[in-house]
Parts: C-alpha cells; sequence; structure tokens
C-alpha cells in the first residue's frame, strides 16, 4: 500500500490482510514497538520518527527481510508503509526474486492535503490492540477508552503539526517518486482514499484481487 501519511494506509491494509487472510506487515508498526520496548533498534530509529523523517534505508530493509522470510508470508503478505524510498523498492525486487514470489501488486491511496491534515491531526491509537480511530469518530474522545477493546487511547508524537510538516515534504521528496517506479512496471493502482471506510475497502480489495 502506498500513499501519502494520513491517506488510511494501515486502516485498510489491516481490512485487506483480515479478507485475504494473510499477515499485515507495517514498518512503522515494527518501529513503534521496539521504541516502545526500548530495543537497540528502537533507540536508534527513535529520533528519526519523532521529527517525521524515514529511518535509514539499510535498517529498515534488515527488518522488511528478516519479516518476508518467514513462513507465514509464504501465502501472501499485505505491507503498509514499505518501501519507502527507492533503494527499499529496488530492495523489495530483489527479495521478490530470491523467495520466487510473483510480481507485487501497488496499491496508491490519494488522499487530498486537507484531508490528511484533518486525519492526522485527529487520529488516536490503542495500545491494547493498536486499533486505529479518529476523534470524529462516535465514542471516540481525547481521554476515552478504546472502543474496541477499553485499552488507552493516545496520540502518536509524529502526529503533532511540526512533524506532519515534515513527514509531508519527507514522502513528496522520497516516496513520491515510487508512483513513477511502479507504473513504468505496470504494477500501479490509483485508488482514491476519500469516501465511507467501507466504499474504499471495497476499491482496494477489487484491486489487489483483480
Ligand atoms: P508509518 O506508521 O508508516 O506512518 P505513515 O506512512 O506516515 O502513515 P500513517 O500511519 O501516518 O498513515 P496511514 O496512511 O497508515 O493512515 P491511517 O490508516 O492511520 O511510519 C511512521 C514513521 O516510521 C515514519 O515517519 C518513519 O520515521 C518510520 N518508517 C516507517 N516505515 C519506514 C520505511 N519503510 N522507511 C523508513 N522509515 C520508515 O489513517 C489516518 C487517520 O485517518 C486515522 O485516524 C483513521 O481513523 C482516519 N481514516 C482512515 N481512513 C479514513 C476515511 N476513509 N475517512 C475518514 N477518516 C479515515
Amino acid at each position: 500500500m502506498l500513499g501519502p501519511p494520513g491517506a488510511g494506509k494501515g486502516t485498510q491494509a489491516v481490512r485487506l490482510s483480515e479478507q485475504l487472510g494473510v499477515p499485515h506487515i507495517s514498518t512503522g508498526d515494527i518501529l513503534r514497538e521496539a521504541v516502545a520496548q526500548d530495543t537497540e533498534l528502537g533507540r536508534q530509529a527513535k529520533g528519526y520518527m519523532d521529527a517525521g523523517e524515514l529511518v535509514p534505508d539499510e535498517l529498515v530493509i534488515a527488518i522488511a527481510r528478516e519479516r518476508l522470510d518467514r513462513e507465514d508470508c509464504a501465502a501472501g503478505f499485505v505491507l503498509d508503509g514499505f518501501p519507502r524510498t527507492v533503494p527499499q523498492a529496488e530492495a523489495l525486487d530483489e527479495a521478490m526474486r530470491a523467495l520466487g514470489r510473483e510480481p507485487l501488486r501497488v496499491l496508491n491511496l490519494e488522499v487530498g492535503e486537507q484531508e490528511m491534515l484533518r486525519r492526522l491531526s485527529g487520529r488516536r491509537m490503542c495500545r491494547g490492540c493498536d486499533g486505529i480511530f479518529h476523534v470524529d469518530q462516535e465514542g471516540v474522545e481525547a481521554d476515552s477508552p478504546c472502543p474496541e477493546c477499553g485499552g488507552q487511547l493516545y496520540q502518536r508524537t509524529d502526529d503533532q503539526p511540526e512533524a506532519v510538516r515534515e513527514r509531508l515534504a519527507v514522502y513528496q521528496r522520497q516516496t513520491e517518486p515510487l508512483i513513477q517506479y511502479y507504473s513504468d512496471r505496470g504494477l500501479l493502482t490509483n485508488i482514491s482514499g476519500e469516501g465511507a471506510l467501507g466504499e474504499i475497502q471495497e476499491r482496494v480489495r477489487s484491486a489487489a484481487q483483480n
């Protein structure tokens, strides 16, 4: 799943992976978990993440390779937030060839800047079930418990305005070129990421399976 910050990649990737019965692999989730556990990887990644910058390619490529090598990826997987740079895309191509996999399907979620900013400023995550919510949703308020599991909701550090501005600039500079990269290879489908969650889910499912 490709798309700018707040496009709904995480929201839709979870749904798609459940529909397809394959793992959802989010490099952002793996890195946030490492930061929460205060591992060596987390300590190396934290400063970049808080500032809205990308974690260095070599670290993220190693994480992705290790994850894709696991047995539960044999029947497929939904990648969310990786690749994010041309070197990452080239490393993924190489890993796919080494694993003898079919070519990727790249789904690019398109969302306007105003909507993206609205989504990021109101996003809340759950410490219990990793659910993704928004304060505009019924039952989700600043201090309310998670509507799914009762866990604690929190706001991501990188959803503060300064980090969001940096993430958008980083996206335009380093990740947007992947649209051309995958389009040139005939692998890209653009999908409108605006509208009701269920409608987008259907567009994503149909693009992934056709
Ligand atoms: P990551 O976690 O991947 O962040 P991101 O790409 O910036 O994407 P987001 O998680 O912010 O947005 P999303 O598109 O998943 O939207 P969501 O579904 O949550 O990465 C974080 C950091 O980790 C990076 O900055 C970097 O430092 C590091 N990192 C990760 N991967 C890396 C890599 N490969 N290389 C280097 N560094 C890496 O939705 C957003 C909000 O909108 C939610 O509140 C949701 O409820 C709401 N929403 C979703 N859909 C809709 C809808 N249709 N209508 C209304 N609201 C909606």
